[in-house]
């Protein structure tokens, strides 16, 4: 009989079944373990930087459904380090064993016009938008949002991929075949209005089965290249801010009933928050609760999971996070020498131009109290 995490705490010793092979996996495997469970990894990828560190692994496509059952059998319950997932490979597993978060909430998130839906409909604000499923569509949409606008895919973007700028010269036809490939898998494309920010923020909220929650504090996020580069805490923005971004967070994540993590993207305007994105699932910008905080964002996802108690998320320093993209990864020894400086690897063999290879976290005394 499987366990029901909403009843009672899963406890140490069980085993925890990970979709997904990546860093979010590796670090969550590694969190853990630090609380005696065991980890089992579902990915396609051999040597994935999860499985590395993790008790088992299961090498096979998210749409195996042998594999599948073969996994939900092995396991206590399921989580999700990477949310895009078949729905029918959801379900199966859901047939055996606890899936937290539950499929509705990967559901909204993985489509982003399901996820500016549900924004607007519990009344957060996001930046214009209108889905596409035609070049016709899409010229009507620049119609009615203007220019600059952004087209996106609705379905599997990540790093800025599968993203186009609409400029004031931009011919929508070109565009719409440049996300060609993006939209032959994903069917549907969402055009925005593009938002001239003062600034990108977003706050990363736990919610326990028994609805208790706890978020971390907002931080600040640059991207280069679409890639997030760096995260910045305290954020440069006012303690009335602070609370609505919290606020935002905190209202998305009991609206969908996440049990785990929720990860809530904005744009800071000179009119205030519009919400971008969100991810169920630990986040790159929280990397910097792992060497800043009392509880990290990844023992917090395996307390939220497993219904234990939720962790105290204060954040006793300042931090800096940079993301090691590629050759940044090459000044591991340099990083090592800086005692300001933590650095964390995910072990992935080959440093790809735009692949995120590790993070390093600065930590300064907390400045703001
Ligand atoms: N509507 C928009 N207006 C201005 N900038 C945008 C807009 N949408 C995305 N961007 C920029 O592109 C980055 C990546 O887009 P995002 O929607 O977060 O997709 P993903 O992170 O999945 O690639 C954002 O963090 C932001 O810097
Ligand atoms: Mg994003």
């Amino acid at each position: 009989m499987s366990h029901d995490p909403a009843s009672s705490p899963l406890p140490p010793g069980s085993t925890i079944g990970i979709i997904g092979g990546g860093q979010l996996g590796r670090m969550a495997a590694l969190a853990a373990a630090r609380l005696g469970y065991r980890v089992h990894i579902f990915t396609p990828e051999t040597d994935s930087p999860a499985a590395q560190v993790s008790d088992a692994a299961t090498i096979a496509r998210y749409d195996d459904q042998e594999a599948i059952e073969r996994f939900v059998r092995s396991v206590d319950v399921v989580t999700f380090e990477f949310e895009n997932i078949p729905a029918e490979s959801v379900r199966h597993m859901a047939e055996h064993v606890p899936v937290r978060p539950c499929w509705s909430v990967l559901e909204t998130a993985q489509d982003r016009c399901n996820e500016k839906r549900f924004f607007n409909s519990i009344g957060i604000e996001t930046a214009p938008w209108r889905a596409v499923g035609s070049l016709d569509d899409l010229r009507q949409a620049i119609q009615e949002i203007g220019r600059p606008a952004v087209l996106k895919t609705a379905r599997l973007g990540y790093d800025g991929k599968g993203q186009v700028k609409i400029g004031p010269d931009t011919d929508p036809a070109e565009a719409w075949a440049a996300l060609g490939t993006g939209l032959d898998q994903a069917g549907l494309g969402v055009l925005e209005g593009f938002i001239d920010f003062l600034g990108e923020i977003s706050v990363i909220v736990a919610r326990g089965a028994d609805g208790e929650w706890a978020a971390f504090d907002p931080v600040w996020n640059v991207h280069r290249d679409h890639i997030l580069d760096t995260t910045t805490v305290p954020a440069p923005i006012s303690p009335s801010l602070m609370d609505q971004a919290m606020d935002i967070a905190h209202r998305a994540a009991e609206a969908l009933g996440v049990v785990g993590l929720l990860a809530v993207e904005m744009f800071v305007t000179p009119n205030g928050l519009l919400a971008n994105e969100m991810a169920p699932r630990p986040h790159n910008s929280g990397h910097w609760t792992m060497d800043a905080c009392v509880t990290d964002q990844f023992e917090q996802f395996i307390r939220a999971v497993c219904g234990l108690p939720l962790g105290n998320p204060e954040r006793h320093s300042d931090a800096e996070m940079k993301n090691l993209i590629g050759a940044d990864a090459d000044q591991w020894l340099d990083i090592l020498k800086d005692s300001s400086a933590r650095l964390h690897l995910y072990g992935k063999a080959e440093a790809r131009p735009g692949r995120k290879m590790g993070h390093v976290n600065r930590i300064r005394p907390r400045s703001d109290r």
